[in-house]
């Protein structure tokens, strides 16, 4: 293992109760699985603060569930104003979470940008809170998450 820096990985959407917490959760079981938990670390919140203090919802915990990986320990809350120092790279879901979030923080396009842009078939990810579908949800988040850890290990010799 090569001494690289700890990377802090941000995951942001409008409510942090469904697409959020499910990139979280899923990048997080896949950087154990790549040993390399001690090397990186992910976290989520919300644009909004409106679910702030609860769980995630029960659609996301369900499907994170069916797939075996851990839900524990979440508290849904909003994107803090200084994300920029706490984090190094921040992943949202959607083109009005990019909005959003650059309203609060500026325009970084090296540090903030869409989960998407690691996938070529997806734009966004689709809201599940209006279209109830946490599979789609979690196709979409899971390939982007395999494919945006397979581009930092590359990055990192690790
Ligand atoms: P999320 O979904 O941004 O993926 O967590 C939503 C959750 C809650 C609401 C909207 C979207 N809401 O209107 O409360």
């Amino acid at each position: 293992m090569n001494n690289m820096k700890k990377i802090h990985l941000l995951f942001v959407c409008l409510g942090n109760i469904c697409r959020s917490p499910m990139a979280e959760f899923v990048m997080r079981d896949l950087i154990a699985k790549a040993q390399l938990s001690d090397k990186i670390s992910t976290a989520s919140c919300g644009t909004s603060g409106w679910h702030d203090g609860e769980d995630m919802h029960t659609g996301t915990k369900r499907i994170l569930q069916e797939q075996g990986i851990d839900t524990q320990g979440f508290v849904s809350s909003r994107l803090p104003e200084n994300a920029l120092l706490q984090y190094d790279y921040i992943a949202v879901m959607d083109d009005n979470n990019l909005r959003d979030v650059e309203r609060r923080l500026g325009r970084n396009s090296q540090r903030i940008f869409k989960l998407t842009d690691f996938c070529e078939d997806f734009d966004f990810v689709p809201d599940p809170w209006y279209t109830g579908n946490f599979e789609e949800c979690f196709e979409i988040i899971y390939l982007c998450c395999e494919n945006w850890l397979s581009l930092i290990k590359k990055e990192n010799n690790c």
